[in-house]
């Protein structure tokens, strides 16, 4: 197949939602419909977390959350589908934001009866400054849950994007009865059976008398009403609003039942964008191009225990990507060639020969890579990540077992490379403060530093408001900045000056005395 055509199938998407949403259930359907799991229901949400991605670390069976992130590749129909897992919990947050670096598109789960939640609007945000496509799901309309324009409404509201119901449900909770389908002009009727998937019954138009007999004319009354007040509210739907990132389809359904899933499929299929031109700082880069690029957005420890190794995910930019063929590492220029790397199919890891742009390819390291880095066949480029944001829980570490300081060294700087966390050095008196979106970071720190690396770390407690990194025209307000606040100056991991506040108020005091300074709160600036 023609590398065009290899693009134009693609579709690389990540599932984003509130912890217990429905993103497991969801994106289990999905592999269903792929043929890349056989029965329905009977794959449990968590145990497909543990077949796909927590086997991955010792650390996830423990606390039966979702610290990594997967790739989930299948076929569906013509179309190459794969799905980025993003980690549930808000600890992990930078995780899934790196995620969303490496997608063509998202699709949102939302709980029916509790909206829009805290994490999702963070996630949205970063959606929102990528401008990155969206397709929301309304999930679990098999329980009581909320009146459907007002789900609408405070999806706009919350999520601050203009929506665009392409589906629309017929009762909610016990009465629920099914969903009509705006997209395709059809309606589903709901059979809560997790074995099989719904009944579909022809009709013309919602004016057919088939809708009364399906549903009863009361509901279907009601039906047409709340299409009629749909179409009066709502523009029609434009697929390029939708790429462009200001419009979302919503559709409605259970994942739990199967329903709803399909549409939502087979519409993501046909409106969601393969993957799309990615600006590098040196120039725009279209995956269509022969040259090969790629880039790292997240680095995985020791998946296999038994052997000391990580594995970068690359995710292919443009061109074609092959086996045992020389590219460069940008950061270092060096050549490096790849005799193992992995695609990622269904719950399955298998080598591969080639892949192309929105395919995920694994490669196995032994410390090469850090997370952002680019590798091309032979031009210097360098894709724009996300930056760093400044964390906003901040220790101390110190070596608890003074004969394996190496061994911690060694960790520390590996598992920051991974971005598991941020690591600044006080320039003052040379102790190390780990920063950190949550606090199960340090625990998982903690945990792999003694079990990948037989190091003791021990926390001491710093208290910091944020880090923020600092510069100026002025090499000499520079110079006074750092000589009054030394205590509290330190270096991040690339050398930069990264000024420690302890509070908002130092912080204020700061940027008012110092005119000459900026302060950043991330680290791309
Ligand atoms: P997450 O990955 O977003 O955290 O959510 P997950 O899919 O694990 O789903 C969270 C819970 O919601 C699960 O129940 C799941 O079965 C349930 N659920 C998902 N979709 C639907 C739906 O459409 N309707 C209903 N009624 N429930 C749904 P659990 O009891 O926590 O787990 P489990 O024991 O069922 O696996």
């Amino acid at each position: 197949m023609a590398l065009n055509d290899e693009i134009a199938r693609r579709r690389t998407f990540a599932i984003i939602s509130h912890p217990d949403a429905g993103k497991t259930t969801l994106t289990e359907k999905l592999l269903l419909f792929g043929g890349a799991i056989h029965v329905a229901g009977a794959v449990k949400s968590n145990k497909i977390k543990k077949t796909a991605t927590s086997d991955w670390m010792e650390i996830e069976k423990q606390r039966g959350i979702s610290v990594a992130t997967s790739v989930m590749g299948f076929n569906y129909g013509d179309y190459k589908i794969n799905i980025l897992d993003t980690p549930g919990h808000q600890d992990f947050a930078e995780d899934t934001y790196r995620t969303l670096t490496a997608v063509d598109s998202v699709i949102i789960v939302v709980d029916v009866a509790k909206g829009v939640e805290r994490q999702t609007r963070k996630l949205m945000e970063v959606c929102r400054m990528r401008r990155t496509p969206v397709i929301i799901f309304v999930n679990k309309l098999d329980r009581e849950g909320r009146d459907p324009f007002d789900i609408l409404d405070e999806l706009e509201s919350e999520l601050k994007i203009k929506v665009r119901p392409l589906s629309w449900p017929i009762n909610i909770g016990e009465k629920f009865k099914g969903v009509y389908n705006i997209y395709e002009n059809s309606l589903d009727l709901f059979t809560p059976d997790k074995q099989r998937v719904s009944e579909r019954v022809e009709i013309d138009s919602v004016d057919d008398e088939r809708v009364d007999e399906a549903v009863g004319e009361t509901d279907a009354a009601k039906l047409r009403e709340d299409l009629e007040l749909i179409e009066g509210v709502y523009p029609e739907f434009n697929e390029q609003e939708y790429l462009d990132g200001t419009v979302a389809p919503v559709f409605f359904g259970s994942a739990l039942n199967t329903f709803g899933v399909k549409e939502l499929l087979d519409c993501f299929v046909k409106i969601a964008p393969s993957p799309r031109p990615i600006q590098a700082e040196e120039r725009e880069v279209r995956p269509e191009e022969e040259g090969f690029s790629g880039f790292v957005f997240k680095i995985h420890a020791n998946m296999d225990p038994n052997h000391r190794s990580c594995i970068a995910f690359v995710k292919i930019c443009s061109g074609k990507f092959e086996r045992n063929f020389p590219y460069r590492h940008v950061r270092s220029g060096k050549n490096l060639k790849f005799a193992a790397p992995t695609a990622f199919m269904a719950q399955k890891k298998s080598i591969v020969d080639e892949a192309y742009p929105g395919d995920i390819v694994g490669i196995p390291d032994t410390g090469n890579f850090k997370i952002g880095d680019t590798l091309t066949s032979g031009e210097l480029l360098h894709f724009k990540g996300l930056p760093s944001f400044s964390p906003e829980m901040f220790k101390y570490i110190e070596n608890a077992d003074p004969m394996k300081s190496k061994q911690l060294d060694k960790g520390i700087q590996q598992l920051m490379d991974e971005g598991v966390a941020q690591l600044f050095t006080n320039q003052f008196n040379g102790r190390r403060i780990i920063g950190t979106v949550g606090q199960l970071q340090f625990e998982v720190i903690q945990y792999r530093l003694e079990h990948e690396y037989g190091a003791q770390c021990r926390w001491e407690p710093i208290s910091l408001y944020k880090a923020c990194w600092i510069e100026s025209d002025d090499a000499e307000a520079l110079a006074a900045f750092k000589k009054r606040k030394y205590q509290y100056m330190a270096v991040d991991r690339e050398g930069r000056d990264v000024f420690l506040a302890d509070s908002n108020y130092v912080l204020q005091m700061a940027q008012s005395d110092f005119p000459k300074i900026r302060f950043h709160f991330s680290s791309e600036f």
